[in-house]
């Protein structure tokens, strides 16, 4: 048997691959907000206004683009108002998506936007249609981004923040079919038109709004949406009255009812999660043909703002927390989709993990008793992909005896890839699905010369390791000597279950 061989043209550099799809969310939910995020001003945790400031650092090391808030499910319940002026005035409510638990209102408007400048991440706000009503989002948009003395600009003033954000993203509700209404595809494609509308662009900010859209291969409600577009686009060219449709898939080997265990699977159930994780490209393909149907020139995005694992919960906690733990498993099932999203670069504009801090795949776990903060093989994978935010994505065309397994009535591709390029380097990301074999790629490079290389490895003996406040470093990237020079470019060695980036130092094009 041959070595599966990469081939990549490094001078025929494809669309952006988008920062955003590295973009995360964050709801109102567990310990996600409250005690991952916020812990409160008063806390002995370290904080910067009641935020903590070791997430914050984590976050910022892997470049956050962007992050999604107040939900979810949340945010079809969330009343803006409640949230906003003083903490110790604000009404008590009830998250009854989330553990049926009181929400007191301390995090809202202004700390989420603090929590974006600490950041350095766009905010992305998640508007309520279930709920709410139009001049209630519309006065948020208002309230948040209006400069002069009109009256929602004057109630922020009056809580403290003169200057107004900026907000580039907006949402129109969310899981419209579900929590968010359980609307049928034709009456939110009217709502969307309606809500988007009255998203009024004040002081200059520019709002890219995203409607609500389907759940896995609900392709009837993409088209749907696309369909209501009519006419596409308003006078300046951008698609109206919303630029977005969004997409919601969830990798999980089980029922809802028993969605697998984050530690306890054999080696079946690595490949079934891996094999539900590689779907994500089937899912974006047949979501863009129907989108292409009716926007050929692709002015209307894609954005995936929740994806990820979803777990049974950690045994003894809230069932309505969706604490999990994260492991290697995870980390490839994050690999094989962030291929997929580079692949699609001409149609992904975005898309958010779920969830940020303590919450389904999680980039980092806070410990309630210790504080501790562990960093998730997941968080891994997002700093070992750094160098593909606002990359050109480069095509891989897999060749040779590229192995596959056949899982779930298909068959599963072992080895998975995706690279990008930026001035004079390119970084090149391959996973090996095997749980046993390792495995040699070649890399036929071809288009510019390649004069220096380094590599770095995500792996671990156990298929299932994981971090821990006891062992953080159970899984941890390493740099990686098995690169070798090839008559086509490099070979490189892939353990078993391993993640690896390439990153290519090129030699200046010739023009
Ligand atoms: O991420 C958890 C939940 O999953 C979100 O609140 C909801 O949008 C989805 O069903």
């Amino acid at each position: 048997m041959s070595s599966p061989v990469a081939v990549i043209d490094l001078d025929l550099p494809g669309p952006t691959i988008s920062r955003h799809v590295y973009g995360h969310f964050a709801e109102h939910l567990g310990r996600c907000i409250y005690g991952g995020f916020w812990v409160g001003e008063d806390s002995d945790v370290p904080n910067v206004g009641g935020i903590r400031s070791d997430v914050v650092a984590a976050l910022r090391a892997i470049n956050i683009p962007n992050l999604r808030w107040p939900g979810g499910c949340f945010a079809d319940d969330y009343h803006w108002r409640d949230g906003v002026g003083p903490r110790e005035a604000r009404p008590r409510t009830v998250n009854s998506h989330w553990g049926d638990v009181v929400e007191d209102n301390a995090f809202g408007t202004h700390e989420f936007m603090a929590l974006c400048e600490l950041l350095g991440a766009d905010p992305y706000v998640s508007g309520n249609v279930g709920s709410g009503s139009v001049r209630e989002m519309s006065e948020w948009i208002e309230y948040l981004t209006r400069a002069d003395d009109s009256p929602m600009a004057a109630l922020r003033r009056e809580h403290g923040r003169d200057e107004p954000w900026k907000v580039p993203f907006w949402g129109i509700g969310n899981e419209a079919w579900g929590c968010g209404g359980n609307l049928r595809a034709e009456q939110f494609a009217s709502l969307a038109r309606q809500y988007a509308t009255y998203v009024r662009e004040h002081a200059g900010n520019e709002v890219y709004r995203i409607a609500a859209g389907a759940s896995d291969h609900d392709y009837h409600w993409t088209e749907t949406l696309m369909r209501s577009f009519d006419p596409l686009e308003s006078g300046d060219g951008r698609a109206a009255p919303f630029q977005a449709v969004s997409l919601h898939y969830y990798t999980m080997t089980g029922p809802w009812s028993d969605k697998g265990s984050a530690t306890r699977f054999d080696t079946d159930e690595w490949y079934l999660a891996l094999s539900r994780a590689a779907h994500m490209e089937e899912l974006l393909t047949r979501h863009g043909a129907m989108m292409d149907r009716y926007d050929p020139r692709k002015r209307v995005g894609l954005v995936v703002d929740e994806w990820g694992t979803w777990w049974n919960v950690e045994p003894g906690t809230d069932p309505g927390f969706l604490l999990q733990q994260n492991t290697l498993r995870d980390a490839l099932v994050a690999s094989v989709h962030f291929d997929a999203f580079h692949r699609h670069a001409d149609r992904v504009v975005m898309a958010n993990i779920a969830q940020t801090v303590n919450v389904l795949q999680a980039m980092v776990l806070t410990d309630p008793e210790t504080d501790a903060l562990v960093l998730t093989p997941t968080y891994h994978v997002f700093a070992m992909n750094t160098g593909h935010h606002d990359a050109a994505a480069l095509a891989v065309h897999l060749r040779g005896d590229v192995p596959t397994r056949e899982v779930d009535g298909g068959e599963l591709p072992l080895v998975s890839a995706s690279a990008s390029t930026r001035g004079d380097t390119a970084l090149v990301s391959l996973t090996n699905l095997d749980a046993d074999a390792a495995r040699t790629v070649v890399l036929d490079l071809r288009g510019r010369d390649v004069v220096g290389h380094t590599a770095r490895v995500l792996t671990a003996p156990a298929l299932n390791a994981h971090n821990t406040a006891a062992t953080p470093d159970a899984v941890a990237p390493a740099l990686h000597d098995g690169v070798r020079a090839h008559k086509r470019g490099l070979e490189v060695d892939l353990p078993a279950h391993s993640y690896v980036t390439v990153r290519l130092e090129l030699a200046p094009a010739d023009d």
